[in-house]
């Protein structure tokens, strides 16, 4: 990106308004859910490559799409990420931010974030959804190093609250009326691609983690920074490495997402629906 990440937001921003009014709520859609874009109505696509400075996207699972659309009858006019830029495809924090940025600056308040996550705390299984309640960033970099620019917001920006407290009580109230089980906990977010060995798992259990991934630490600060309210929520795919005696794979952490992804898309239908109405 040559431009300074303001003028690089706001020229995808331009791009974006001329093609629609911003929906009050994003959701980013980790591997495996793109079916939720798929069953949004009265729809607009907007390929990444279409937009300025989105980047290409290179997991398989991940589209590389915004979807524009409403969530069923009666549901919120939603923006969905379908795929997202990530450090271990060699991007900078900068780039990955870029979108959630750019949806900033078009007009959008409100930001959910979903990922694949393997479990470290004892009581998770694969195939449950944990609320993502805090983090810890384990990838080494900040999107916001380097010059603040205060247009975005404050320099040291405070984080106690960067998952807001009122879309998790959200989420937390639509999972238990259907009586879905909605784990919570403490996401940490490596660089990847290699997934963790044993002793970093263990390291990781004991500084507080419940689960670890590849995505989601960046995005969550740079939305946090630019004032936009967030919430997160992970599909638990498979234990976290020295956990169970199968090694680690892409292939099962996309065939569990597949297995939870109905369960997944009725939350997210229903949360960033009174996500939307919860947003000023
Ligand atoms: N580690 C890191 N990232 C992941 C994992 C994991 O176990 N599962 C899904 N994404």
């Amino acid at each position: 990106m040559d431009l300074r990440p303001y003028d690089a937001a706001e020229e995808a921003a331009a791009h974006l308004k001329s093609l629609s009014a911003a929906p009050s709520v994003a959701v980013v859609l980790g591997s495996g859910l793109g079916a939720f874009a798929e069953q949004l109505v009265d729809s607009q696509i907007v390929s990444y490559g279409d937009i300025p400075g989105f980047p290409g996207v290179g997991v398989v699972g991940h589209a590389g799409r915004l979807v524009i659309g409403q969530i069923g009858p009666g549901g919120a006019r939603v923006v969905a990420m379908s795929g997202r830029a990530h450090l271990y495809e060699g991007h900078s924090a900068s780039v990955v931010v870029h979108p959630v940025r750019a949806l900033r600056l078009w007009g959008v308040k409100s930001i959910v974030f979903t990922n694949a996550a393997g479990c470290i705390h004892p009581d998770f299984a694969p195939g449950e959804l944990m609320l993502i309640t805090d983090h810890i960033n384990m990838t080494g970099l900040n999107p916001l190093t380097g010059p603040n620019d205060d247009r975005f917001g404050t320099r040291f920006p405070d984080m106690s609250d960067a998952y807001d407290p009122v879309f998790c009580d959200l989420l937390r109230q639509v999972a238990a009326s259907h009586s879905a089980v909605l784990r919570e906990g403490v996401y940490a977010g490596l660089k990847g691609p290699s997934y963790e060995t044993p002793a970093e798992i263990r390291m990781l259990g004991r500084v507080g983690a419940d689960a670890v991934g590849m995505s989601t630490v960046c995005e969550v600060i740079a939305a946090h920074h630019a004032g936009m309210r967030a919430a997160g929520i992970s599909c638990l795919t498979n234990y976290a490495a020295g956990l169970s005696s199968s090694p680690l794979s892409h292939a099962e952490v996309k065939e569990t997402a597949d297995l939870a992804r109905a369960v997944f898309i009725q939350l997210l239908n229903e949360g960033l629906t009174k996500i939307s109405e919860a947003t000023d």
